[in-house]
């Protein structure tokens, strides 16, 4: 008899399990990354789980993991047949809070709920001087889960500390929707080694497009109230602003956020011009994927002379961002897109403005450009055509750029070549001697007319650009 209960029991058991089996739970984080949040100094720490649990950080400096800051969760459905979902969640750092961050310190933490903790990662906090600050910051465009030639080399620089930041200017994953999500979350989960440590900053791109762009919208968390797409923050003396190239060529989302994009780019500008901004943040790097310049021979946008995000959109010439950025004397205009890196003298309307034919780059009367689509996806690298005389360097080696800005004066960047080892095959130096450099042209350009177009324009000229990109995608 009481092996007849026995077995009984065990029946039941079994059944339950077999019931349950039937789906799995996702209980455990998963794809931890950092960035800066809407506060100087404060961390977003996001990450994923595929069921919803509560969102929590434990933290602390010292290898001790006694604080602790609760956030919240949002729901994530991709737009594909499977509609997979999973929970995104946030905790915010803020060095105001009572007990919380301390200046030049290094916290672990780790994510997660009573349903199941992360792994241990680690952060630095900058200094309390930030205006002193001399950070160091590796920055790419294009890196897939396919291919991503630069990644160990990162992993690597990254866990050694030597990097505060990581910027990537567009291209993720290709594609972060392929696969009903499973591509993007595979991709989040290969760069957690790198952005669990350092502030991930980015930049929305074309592979990013699907479904309105809903999950670069959703993974990332970075500051302000537009979902990623347009904002900017402050490192030490740089102010960086990212934007939308995407809104120029993706016009079927709407001439809306084009619009809402330029007025907001206009005024970020203007505000870090104030006087004791630019005093304060001398330089100022624009972030966006599809460059206004560059020599590659594939007929790209970026090749003609009409290219909408410098010239604007014809015929008239709507939200052109050369003269935008040359007016408010943007020191450097960092793109992606082309599989390569490229850097050229100071231009402006396809002249070069040298600050002198031996030192182009000190006191440099026009902003510069650099192209670094190159860290490596499934597309490979592109090449170029002849050199124009606008261009001062190119490779198409896979690798990324280093920026360390040493003080109001001096910004040294590097491009590091992952094909030659590691190798620095590009070293420059941009230096200013005012902080405050306003280009030769500025005043007799900008004197009287502003650049916004009436609605009325914009009403006109949609019609007319329906259609998608024109280029090739890449
Ligand atoms: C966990 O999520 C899956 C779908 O992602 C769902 O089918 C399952 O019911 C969830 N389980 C619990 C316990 O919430
Ligand atoms: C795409 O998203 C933007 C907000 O980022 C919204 O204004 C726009 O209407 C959306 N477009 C479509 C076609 O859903
Ligand atoms: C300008 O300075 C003010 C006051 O320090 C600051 O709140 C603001 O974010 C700065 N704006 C920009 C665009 O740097
Ligand atoms: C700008 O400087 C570079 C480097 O010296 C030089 O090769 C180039 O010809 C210069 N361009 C002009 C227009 O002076
Ligand atoms: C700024 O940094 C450069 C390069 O490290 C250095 O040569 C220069 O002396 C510094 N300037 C000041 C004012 O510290
Ligand atoms: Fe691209």
């Amino acid at each position: 008899m009481r092996s007849v209960g026995y077995s009984l029991l065990t029946w039941a058991t079994l059944t339950a399990i077999l019931n349950s089996s039937s789906a799995t739970v996702r209980y455990q984080p998963e794809q931890v990354h950092l960035s800066f949040g809407e506060k100087e100094r404060s961390i977003v720490i996001t990450w994923s789980t595929g069921n919803k649990t509560d969102s929590i950080v434990k933290y602390g400096g010292g290898g001790q993991l006694l604080q602790t800051k609760t956030g919240s969760c949002s729901l994530f459905v991709d737009g594909g047949k499977k509609k997979a979902s999973q929970y995104i969640h946030r905790v915010t750092l803020y060095y105001e809070d009572p007990d919380s961050l301390q200046p030049e310190t290094k916290y672990y933490y780790h994510v997660g709920s009573e349903l199941g903790w992360s792994a241990i990662y680690w952060f630095l906090t900058p200094p309390e001087n930030l205006n002193g600050w001399a950070p160091s910051i590796a920055i790419y465009g294009d890196m897939g889960n396919i291919n991503a030639q630069s990644l160990p080399r990162l992993q690597a620089e990254t866990q050694a500390g030597i990097y505060d930041a990581i910027i990537h200017v567009g291209d993720f994953a290709y594609n972060m929707d392929d696969y009903d999500g499973e591509v993007g979350d595979e991709f989040m989960r290969q760069i957690e080694t790198i952005a669990a440590y350092v502030p991930y900053m980015t930049t929305v791109g074309n592979h990013e497009s699907a479904y309105n762009f809903s999950h670069y919208r959703a993974r990332f968390s970075m500051p302000g109230p537009y979902e990623n797409m347009m904002y900017s923050f402050n490192m030490g003396p740089i102010h960086f602003i990212s934007f939308s190239t995407e809104y120029y060529y993706y016009l079927r989302y709407g001439f809306k956020m084009l619009v809402k994009q330029y007025e907001w780019l206009e005024n970020d500008l203007k505000e870090a011009n104030d006087p004791a901004n630019r005093t304060a943040r001398p330089w100022i790097i624009t972030l966006g994927h599809r460059p206004m310049y560059c020599s590659n021979r594939d007929d790209d946008d970026c090749t003609r002379i009409k290219n909408r995000l410098r010239y604007g959109i014809t015929p008239l010439r709507l939200f052109a961002l050369e003269d935008l950025f040359y007016k408010y004397s943007v020191d450097l205009e960092i793109w992606a897109h082309e599989h390569s890196y490229e850097r050229m003298w100071p231009l402006y309307n396809y002249k070069v403005y040298n600050g002198s034919y031996d030192q182009p780059y000190t006191n440099p009367k026009a902003p510069v450009h650099i192209v670094v689509g190159s860290a490596g996806c499934q597309e490979k690298v592109d090449s170029f055509n002849p050199l124009p005389s606008w261009s001062g360097f190119r490779s198409s080696d896979y690798g990324y750029s280093r920026i360390k800005v040493h003080n109001a004066t001096h910004l040294n960047l590097q491009q590091v070549s992952d094909d030659l080892d590691g190798q620095v095959i590009d070293e420059w130096w941009l230096i200013k001697e005012m902080p405050r450099i306003k280009f030769p042209l500025a005043d007799e350009l900008f004197s009287s007319q502003s650049n916004s177009p009436s609605p009325q324009k914009v009403g006109n000229i949609e019609q007319n650009h329906l259609r998608d990109s024109f280029e090739v995608e890449k």
